[in-house]
């Protein structure tokens, strides 16, 4: 019986092959409408990448790789488009940072890189730069783009519609640093870019991390917003931004209230509704939403501590079950519900709770990915996938395959894992750039 009524209390989150083919009948019109610049809730944002690697690529590149879980500086030197050389240092970017002034916080980006520049001394040496900056932005070319929001676990002030390579230039330069940014990208548009190095016939990136994203490859002539002439290309990488998916209401129908609590409680309340739905910085929020309203209705023990619940412990929840254990999910449920019994029981009912969750993700970003690859149309598609939900989560790749297969029968895919793609994805991307412009002279 608790059994039935656990399940009746879930049910908006279980969707059903009919709901998953309307997501996706509405993510090809927001798609299309957001190509044509018309309203759409899916930016469609042009990267100006309009070339993958040919392995020719060459040069040493610096690139920054801000907005997942860690912000890093890398030293990349490619060689006949081969990484010969890497070196890479992490940076904490506190709270304060994240939520301040977007002055403080490019000023800091351009300290982490004279901090690296002099580890290495190598700070009187003239760079180019490829700045994968995550977060949607309305591009004007390959080199320079406004941040249009902030999204995840940023909030700065001051920088909606500032171009974001221009700005980290001039703090650089402040700094006597002879750094030129040649390429601004999406994370995304990293992981693309790195996994076509790595396998032939990759055309779509994703990001499962702590936000989601996905970007593929365009045929040109569908796409409204150019800034330059652009008869030569054919074809471009296009930033879908579906992490907003939704957010001018097309999907409310989706929505439960576990999702309007989560939603509620963010940093960025009103936006980004899809990411909220699959995105590794929600899904610990939707798993306490979800177990606080089975503790109100007497179904668990006790609801668990705000914030205590992270998508680490989604993961394990899966993974003990996968495993047919309940014994780390028992020791963290105590951890979160402190003074509550728990019971083996209620163990699985938190599992159970969280694989309900982690398919609907799975459900939602394969609509995404079947929408694109009918929409390619080509033989065979590789997806490049990065992102800390994709890597740590147990059962999240095979879910993938699952429906993405189901959703979009005709079209043999693979997924491919593309760890830390998107800093090889910046230096790969400023070399098709120094290409690109060598070319065009
Ligand atoms: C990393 C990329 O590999 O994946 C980052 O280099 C990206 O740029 C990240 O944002 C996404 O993952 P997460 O889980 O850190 O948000
Ligand atoms: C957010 C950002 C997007 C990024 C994604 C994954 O959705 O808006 O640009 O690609 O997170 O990091």
């Amino acid at each position: 019986a608790r059994t039935q009524k656990v399940e009746t209390r879930l049910a908006d989150l279980i969707l059903s092959g009919d709901v998953l083919r309307r997501v996706g009948e509405v993510f090809e019109q927001e798609l299309e409408r957001g190509l044509q610049e018309k309203p759409s809730s899916l930016q469609m944002e042009n990267t100006y990448v309009p070339e993958l690697p040919n392995g020719t690529e060459e040069g040493v590149f610096l690139a920054l790789d801000l907005g997942g879980t860690n912000f890093r500086v890398l030293l990349l030197e490619l060689k006949a488009g081969e990484l010969v050389r890497q070196n890479v240092k992490q940076y904490h970017i506190s709270n304060a940072l994240r939520l301040g002034t977007g002055d403080e916080l490019f000023n800091f980006l351009a300290d982490c890189v004279q901090d690296f520049l002099q580890q290495l001394g190598m700070e009187d040496q003239e760079f180019s730069l490829g700045f994968t900056f995550s977060f949607p932005m309305k591009q004007h070319s390959i080199s320079s783009g406004e941040l249009i929001t902030w999204t995840k676990s940023f909030k700065c002030s001051g920088l909606e519609g500032v171009d974001v390579a221009a700005l980290l230039e001039r703090c650089l330069q402040a700094r006597n640093l002879d750094v030129t940014v040649r390429v601004l990208l999406n994370d995304t548009t990293g992981t693309l870019v790195a996994g076509a190095h790595m396998h032939q016939n990759v055309g779509i990136g994703v990001i499962l991390g702590t936000g989601s994203n996905g970007c593929y490859m365009e045929r040109a002539s569908r796409v409204r917003h150019w800034e330059a002439a652009h008869d030569s290309v054919r074809d471009v990488c296009v930033d879908v931004e579906w992490g907003a998916f939704g957010d001018n209401g097309c999907l409310d129908f989706l929505k439960t209230d576990f999702d309007r609590e989560v939603d509620a409680g963010s940093l960025l309340a009103t936006s980004f509704t899809f990411e909220k739905y699959i995105g590794g910085k929600y899904l610990g929020s939707l798993l306490t939403s979800a177990l606080s309203a089975l503790a109100r209705a007497g179904l668990f023990p006790a609801a668990p501590t705000p914030d205590a619940l992270q998508t680490a412990h989604l993961s394990l929840f899966e993974e003990d079950n996968c495993a047919g254990e309940v014994s780390r999910t028992l020791t963290a449920l105590s951890e979160v519900c402190p003074g509550a019994t728990i019971t083996a029981q209620d163990a699985l009912v938190a599992q159970h709770v969280a694989h309900v969750i982690s398919n609907r993700a799975a459900q939602l970003v394969s609509v995404c990915i079947a929408t694109l690859l009918r929409r390619m149309d080509r033989a065979h598609v590789g997806v490049a996938v990065d992102g800390s939900v994709f890597k740590h989560h147990p059962r999240i790749a095979g879910l993938m395959h699952k429906y993405i297969a189901l959703l979009a029968p005709q079209h043999s895919f693979e997924l491919l894992g593309a760890e830390d793609g998107s800093g090889k994805g910046s230096a790969l991307t400023a070399a098709i750039a120094a290409r690109l412009a060598a070319q065009y002279k």
